[in-house]
This record gives C-alpha cells, structure tokens and sequence, in this order.
C-alpha cells in the first residue's frame, strides 16, 4: 500500500509529531511503499526568514534519518524538489469550493487569534492535497488535527475524478487514537506554534528545564491524584508500555506520589529513549553532503511517481494542447 505523509519545516520538531505520526512512518517503512517528504513549501505560511527556512529544512531532514528513515526503504526528500506539486496545486484550486477551505478548523483556528490571513494560507490545503495526489497516497498517518485536511484532499480528488475520469487516487487518513492529540507542557495541544513543546533534539538542560514545567493540578501530596486528568500522566504514558501504564496509575491513586519525582524519572526517560537517535544524529550533522545527496536521490524518485501522474492529468484537462482529442 501506498503510506504517505509530509511534515513542516516550521521549527524544532517535538515529541508530539514523533509519536504521531514520524515513528509510525519509521514502521509502516518495512511493508509498505512509503514516501515520507518535509514540506517546505507549506511552512512559507509562517516561516519568513529565509536563513531560518533552509536551516529547518535541513534539520528535520536530518532528524528523520537519525529517528530511522531508511532511504533505501522510503521515499524520502524535499516538497520543493518536485516542483510539479505547484502545478498540480494550480489546477485542483479550479475543483477546490471555496466554501470547503472556508470551513477547514486550522485556518479558522488562525483567524480566531487574530492572524491577518493570506491566500497562502487560506489555500494550505490545496498545496497538501496536491502533495497527496501527485503521489497517489492511499493511507496518509498524522495526528488528529490534520484529518480535515486529508478529507479535503480526498473531497478536491472525487471532485476532479467526477470531471476528468478516474485519475487520482482517493486518499484515507490514518491516525493512532492513542496518540492522536499529544499536550504540550501547558496543557494545550504541543506545537511548534505555541512555544509549549518538548523537543526531541534539544539539549539535555532545555529538556529538563520543558518537562520540570509541565503544568500540573494544586493536589497536595497526601491525597489521590485524577491520571485521566493529568497531563504528566499523558506525556509520560506516551513512553511506557501497557503494564507500565497500570502502574503509573496506581501511583497516581495512591496518596503520596509527588509530582517533582515522576517529572524527573520522565525526564530520565526521554533522554534514555532518545540516546541512540542523538549519536546517530551527531553523525549526519558531521556528514551533512550525505544529507543532500539522500535527498536528492529521493526527488528524483519522486519525480519519477509525479511524471505519471502529470501526464494523465495535463492530457485530461487540455493543458498538454499538443495532445489535441
Ligand atoms: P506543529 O503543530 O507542531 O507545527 P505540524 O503541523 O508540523 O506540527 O505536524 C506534523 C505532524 O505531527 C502532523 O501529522 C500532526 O498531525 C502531528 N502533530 C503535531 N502536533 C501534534 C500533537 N500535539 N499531537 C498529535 N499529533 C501532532
Ligand atoms: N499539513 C501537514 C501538517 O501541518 C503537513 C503536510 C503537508 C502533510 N502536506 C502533507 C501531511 C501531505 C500529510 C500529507 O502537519
């Protein structure tokens, strides 16, 4: 099956798309045809220092690899290396209603904090559904604030199907509900837009620092604390397995548990769990031509799937005129 999902190079990522949706694409790697891409044109809408946007770029490139991409398995590379993908977006905003992007909860969520929106934005997921059907994706993993916009992507495909015939790929989202809306430190959703992450790469002080401020309820000591409401409970649960789960709770019901050690034995935890991806990590930044050359050996695989794809869709719409029927 085709497995496909892109990620924003819009600052450091954090453990919240780690578990969402990176190490369920380092999985689905192994059985079945994966293209994992950074969107750096998607992260346009909020990046504008150009240094900090190739920096990004680079940095979340290097992250996959030291989390376990294999490109000799995925489909690994740059959203701008394809520049087909504009092309596409081009033509699927002529099938896109205006009413449907209207409606989307991110660009509606941005509106609401009182950001003075662009078209860029407004048209953010016409750019993803083109990254979705330019390569065909049939299950697309992310967290559960991006499922409209793959219900978006597959509503514009049936649209453009219903005009042209059957030529894209009706693409599913595939979200982890165990991990479908991971907290940041304050209680919100964790996101590189909110300044409330944990960040996976951060120096060990920094991480420390995030994890010692997660927020927490005025319990006092000698009394049961409420796992299901707690937001260290979430975070934590996000490293343990089902057994060790239990018994975080347990500790949790039982009076006595102090807030202070659970974050320290978490923050012991995140740096035990993440070590092997820090040394594999010092590596590519010592290494950083093996970086690009991986990348750009994955756009040209890319491009190889977007040349198809293109085809059927310049000759259905009349772009290609040289195709007279
Ligand atoms: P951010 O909001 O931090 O900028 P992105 O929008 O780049 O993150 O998201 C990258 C991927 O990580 C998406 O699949 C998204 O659904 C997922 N994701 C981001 N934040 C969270 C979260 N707090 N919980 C679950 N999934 C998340
Ligand atoms: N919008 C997604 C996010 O913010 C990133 C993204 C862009 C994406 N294109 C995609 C995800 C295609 C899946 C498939 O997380």
């Amino acid at each position: 099956m085709r497995v496909l999902s892109g990620i924003q190079p819009s600052g450091s990522l954090h453990i919240g798309n780690y578990f969402a949706m990176m190490k369920r694409m380092i999985e689905y790697q192994n059985n079945n045809d994966l293209f994992c891409f950074i969107v750096n044109y998607h992260a346009l809408t909020t990046v504008t220092d150009g240094k900090a946007l190739a920096g990004n770029t680079f940095n979340a490139a290097v992250d996959f690899l030291s989390l376990g991409i294999n490109p000799d398995k995925a489909v690994f590379f740059v959203q701008s290396d394809v520049p087909e993908v504009t092309e596409l977006t081009w033509i699927l905003a002529n099938q896109t209603p205006v009413g449907l992007l209207q409606r989307a909860h991110s660009y509606k969520d941005k509106i609401a904090k009182g950001i003075s929106p662009n078209h860029g934005l407004f048209s953010y997921p016409v750019l993803m559904a083109a990254d979705i059907l330019l390569y065909s994706g049939e299950k697309v993993p992310v967290g559960k604030d991006q499922k409209q916009h793959v219900e978006i992507a597959r509503d514009i495909a049936i649209k453009f199907n219903n005009i042209y015939g059957d030529i894209l790929v009706i693409p599913e989202p595939d979200i982890d509900k165990n991990v479908a809306t991971v907290p940041g430190i304050d209680g919100q959703k964790m996101s590189k837009s909110y300044n409330n992450t944990i960040k996976i790469f951060a120096p060990e002080k920094e991480i420390k620092k995030a994890v010692m401020s997660i927020v927490t309820d005025s319990t006092p000591v000698d009394q049961q604390k409420n796992p299901d409401k707690s937001v260290l409970f979430k975070i934590y649960s996000l490293f343990l397995n089902n057994d060790e789960r239990g018994e975080l709770r347990n500790r949790f019901l039982t009076p006595g548990l102090r807030y202070g050690d659970v974050k320290k034995e978490l923050f012991g935890r995140i740096m035990d769990y993440f070590a092997p991806f820090r040394e594999r990590r010092e590596y590519y930044m010592n290494h950083r031509e093996e970086v690009i050359d991986t990348l750009e050996s994955g756009a040209k695989k890319a491009k190889k799937e977007a040349d198809i794809v293109m085809e059927k869709v310049r000759n259905a719409t009349g772009i290609n005129y040289r195709k007279v029927r």
